[in-house]
């Protein structure tokens, strides 16, 4: 295996999990380098669901390092939970580490998520409400506190003593609530600090070192989609999803990366807000939403789904890096008679064609998708281990996606379990 680096190429939930957890069999180090517990990341095997929001999903195998790297934003309490859960299920955690870099997600920051997102009423992003934007923001403004910091006295207070009215002045004149004390932080970081220290790695300079020759698997979470500075801005999320992020992310650098996996739905879904160009309001649409089990992993909120965009898929692949495209729930396809992929958009107001994505997220209400139309397999693919076995309108479609992306599709998903998997 190459060093590589797995992204979501749409809008998230694109079955990332799945894809690490295979590839993380051949890796010795894996490394989950942005995002936070945003993400709800599902691993299925030997009829087993693993559920991971923080911990990255290659702790399944026993002999990996698995590192959460200065790019990820740590909320203590959901790591906890996560944590108790997986020993719950008997998954040996003694791979898992900490950046000390890592920015931590506080109380107040899920607080000021929420509130923010009522106070934008009908404008809203549809935060996952974990804290995701007011954490990062603090990152940039240089008022979060890290990992490291609950290990120093000293520092904690003095950044305590920047941080906390800050966030105070925030919740009590902005949004007219309840503050937090200084005690009440310091009780909390006291806490936590107990609860992160087996899985602190403050030797991580010789971590780095260690495995710099050794083969390397980034995970990433969210999708290009939802990137804040390529994503549908302003409805995205707050960190950089690209695989341009994993070097700055984790402690490796750029020239370690070979491999891009773009990981793709056969179709698209998306949770919250904002434009999505072949979005389906129909019976196929609620189809696709039954068939694929879309709920979202973190908040259980219904996804929305549409037909695969090539136009955003070319895009994602681009500024993305994608060497190669794992496709997956092509199975969800099994027993549809057609099936549909725009190719491009169509402005309604002057019937201007865009091939390339338009970054202008603004216009997207004017847009509407220009569609190829195929015929479906009526057959089921979840069994089917070798790609020349699938059936042949199957095979067309999966040429076809990757002939629009002008990426070779290399793995194809036919089903939620490890198993469930065809190499090409
Ligand atoms: P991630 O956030 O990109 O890791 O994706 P999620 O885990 O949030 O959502 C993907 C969902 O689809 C999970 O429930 C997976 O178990 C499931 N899944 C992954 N690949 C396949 C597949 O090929 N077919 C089917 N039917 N389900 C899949
Ligand atoms: P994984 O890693 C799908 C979406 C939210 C919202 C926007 C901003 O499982 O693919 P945030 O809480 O990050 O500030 O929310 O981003 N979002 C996701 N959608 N999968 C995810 O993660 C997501 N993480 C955030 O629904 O629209
Ligand atoms: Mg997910």
């Amino acid at each position: 295996m190459k060093n590589t680096v797995v992204i979501g190429a749409q809008w998230g939930d694109e079955g990332k999990a799945k894809i690490t957890d295979i590839l993380a069999e051949d890796a010795d180090f894996i490394v989950r380098f942005q995002g936070g517990c945003n993400a709800g990341h599902t691993v299925v095997y030997n009829n087993k669901t693993y559920k991971f929001h923080l911990v990255p999903s290659g702790i399944l195998y026993k002999d990996k390092v698995c590192f959460l790297g200065n790019g990820v934003v740590i909320h203590p309490e959901t790591f906890e939970k996560e944590i108790d859960e997986l020993k719950s299920q008997d998954v040996d955690l003694s791979g898992l580490k900490i950046s000390p870099l890592a920015t931590l997600t506080m109380p107040y920051h899920i607080d000021i998520d929420g509130l923010s997102e009522k106070a934008m009423k009908s404008s809203k992003i549809g935060t996952t409400k974990k804290g995701i934007g007011p954490t990062y923001s603090d990152k940039i403004a240089r008022i979060a506190l890290k990992v490291q910091d609950l290990f120093c006295d000293e520092t904690l207070e003095q950044r305590l003593d920047v941080i906390l009215p800050l966030n105070n002045f925030i919740l009590e004149k902005v949004h007219n609530t309840k503050t937090y004390t200084k005690e009440e932080v310091l009780n909390y970081c006291k806490k936590y600090k107990q609860i992160l220290e087996p899985y602190v790695c403050f030797d991580w300079q010789n971590l780095i070192r260690e495995f710099k020759n050794k083969k390397i698997l980034f995970e990433g979470a969210q999708g290009v989609m939802l990137d804040v500075d390529w994503g549908t801005y302003p409805y995205v999320t707050s960190s950089n999803t690209i695989s341009g992020y994993a070097a700055c992310g984790s402690g490796f650098s750029v020239s370690q990366i070979d491999d891009v996996i773009g990981v793709y739905k056969a179709y698209v879904t998306r949770v919250g807000e904002g434009p999505f160009v072949t979005e389906l309001l129909d019976k196929d649409g609620e189809t696709i939403q039954q068939k694929g089990n879309e709920f979202g992993t973190t908040t259980g909120r219904k996804r929305r789904t549409g037909w695969f965009d090539a136009v955003c898929g070319k895009y994602t692949a681009l500024v993305g890096g994608v060497t190669k495209v794992a496709l997956t729930k092509l199975d969800v396809f099994d027993d549809f008679e057609k099936i549909k992929i725009a190719i491009a958009y169509k402005d309604k107001r002057d019937g201007k064609l865009y091939k390339d994505y338009p970054t202008n997220t603004f216009i997207h209400k004017y847009l509407e998708p220009v569609y190829e139309t195929y015929d479906g397999w009526m057959k089921k693919t979840s069994d089917i281990k070798d790609f020349e076995d699938l059936p042949k309108n199957a095979k067309k479609y999966i040429k076809k996606i990757e002939e629009l992306l002008e990426v070779p599709v290399c793995i194809i998903s036919v089903g939620a379990d490890r198993t469930q998997t065809i190499y090409r």
